[in-house]
């Protein structure tokens, strides 16, 4: 499977999937600035891909600060945090990120004499490192659960890339799929194109094609014809940023297909890690939508189809409401969107408290 990112000894490596599935290209990111460039051109891309760039950019801003103790790499690190919340506003997982390796460095600087600064430097490679090796786990974990609503023989739909390239690896919507293939279920994947840019065309059908997993691609345009026809079980999708009352933000289009499984009344799954919901949010209605650069949906593949001057826009998301979505997939087990509040204690969650969608089902890997 393909890697979205890797560090080696301070040096950050981001496989540019703007070039997929034509070149493979790895960029070096020298400082977090090149870091942030890459997250806001989609060099790297995905929710939880760009939370952990996020994380070693911060490592690699630290590296770089002139600081003397741990306090002072708290101050010194301000425009960096800053720099990196800036590059893409919907997906939670960079503050996510961000969040977890300020506390981090905030623990060191509590020390006696502020804390070192080379130890905090040190000490937040390590906590980079340790958010992408959770984030592989945790998709793990999630395809376990997600392969239990696969049954053998289904057609499943997907949206976007939620894969390997879009996570630390294995992907989230792709872990269920995935997992189900290596169960020996036989799984066939419908991949949406996903304009503008294309993700489940050049990334999506490559993961797929690469996890030896029959597909069939198709124009976003298309997926209402299959599921009026009955051609397809069931959809499983990603998620940007999923609120407390289990709205979903995730790519545009994303919405049309979940409004079109329940008219087909076939079952819509969202994938979200717990990294990807945002507790603070009440609904989302208030999930900020990042418009891009309206080039995109003016070109195909770098060449331009709309005549100049006409208007254009280009809302990279879309918030499905949870009346559309049948239930969600988390690394603590399936559930209702309602019942997602619940996991806001995270791993003091009480399972006892909640309603699982999958009643009774426990996961093998946990
Ligand atoms: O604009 P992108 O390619 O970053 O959008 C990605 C998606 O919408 C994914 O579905 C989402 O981030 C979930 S990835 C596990």
């Amino acid at each position: 499977m393909l890697n979205a990112i890797e560090q080696k000894k301070g040096k950050v490596r981001i496989l540019d999937q703007s070039r997929l599935p034509h070149e493979i290209l790895w960029i070096e990111c020298r400082n977090w600035r090149d870091v942030a460039k890459c997250i806001k051109g989609l060099k790297i891309r995905g929710a939880p891909a760009i939370g952990i760039a996020a994380a070693m950019g911060v490592a690699l801003g630290a590296q770089a600060a002139k600081a003397r103790s741990a306090r002072d790499l708290c101050q010194a690190l301000g425009p960096v945090f800053e720099g990196l919340l800036a590059t893409r506003p919907t997906a939670v997982n960079i503050k996510w990120a961000a969040d977890r390796m300020k506390a981090r460095l905030a623990g060191m600087a509590l020390a006696p004499g502020g804390g070192s600064a080379s130890a905090a430097r040190e000490t937040l490679w390590r906590e980079a490192a340790l958010i992408h090796e959770e984030d592989i786990r945790i998709n793990r974990t999630i395809g376990q659960w997600g392969a239990q609503l696969i049954s053998d023989g289904d057609v499943v739909l997907t949206h976007c890339n939620a894969g390997a390239l879009a996570t630390g690896g294995y992907g989230t919507a792709t872990a269920a799929i995935f997992a189900a293939h290596e169960q020996g279920k036989k799984v066939h994947v419908i991949v949406d194109e996903t304009r503008p840019v294309l993700q489940g065309a050049r990334l999506t059908a490559l993961e797929m094609k690469e996890a030896g997993i029959p597909m069939t691609l198709i124009t976003d345009n298309s997926a209402g014809a299959l599921l009026r026809k009955a051609e397809i079980n069931l959809a499983i999708v990603g998620t940007d940023r999923t609120a407390r009352n289990g709205d979903v933000a995730n790519k545009i289009g994303t919405y049309s297909v979940a409004v079109l499984c329940k008219e087909n009344r076939v079952p819509f799954y969202v994938a979200a890690p717990l990294s990807s919901i945002d507790f603070s949010m009440p609904s989302g209605d208030m999930i900020p939508i990042e418009e891009r650069d309206p080039e995109e949906v003016a070109s195909v593949a770098g060449k331009r189809i709309a005549p100049r001057g006409v208007n254009i826009r280009n809302m990279a998301f879309d918030v499905t409401p949870a009346r559309y979505v049948t239930a969600i997939i988390t690394e603590l087990g399936v559930f209702r969107p309602g019942d997602i509040k619940k996991l806001s204690g995270g791993r003091r969650f009480s399972p006892e408290r909640a309603s699982y969608f999958l009643p009774g089902a426990r996961c093998s890997s946990r």
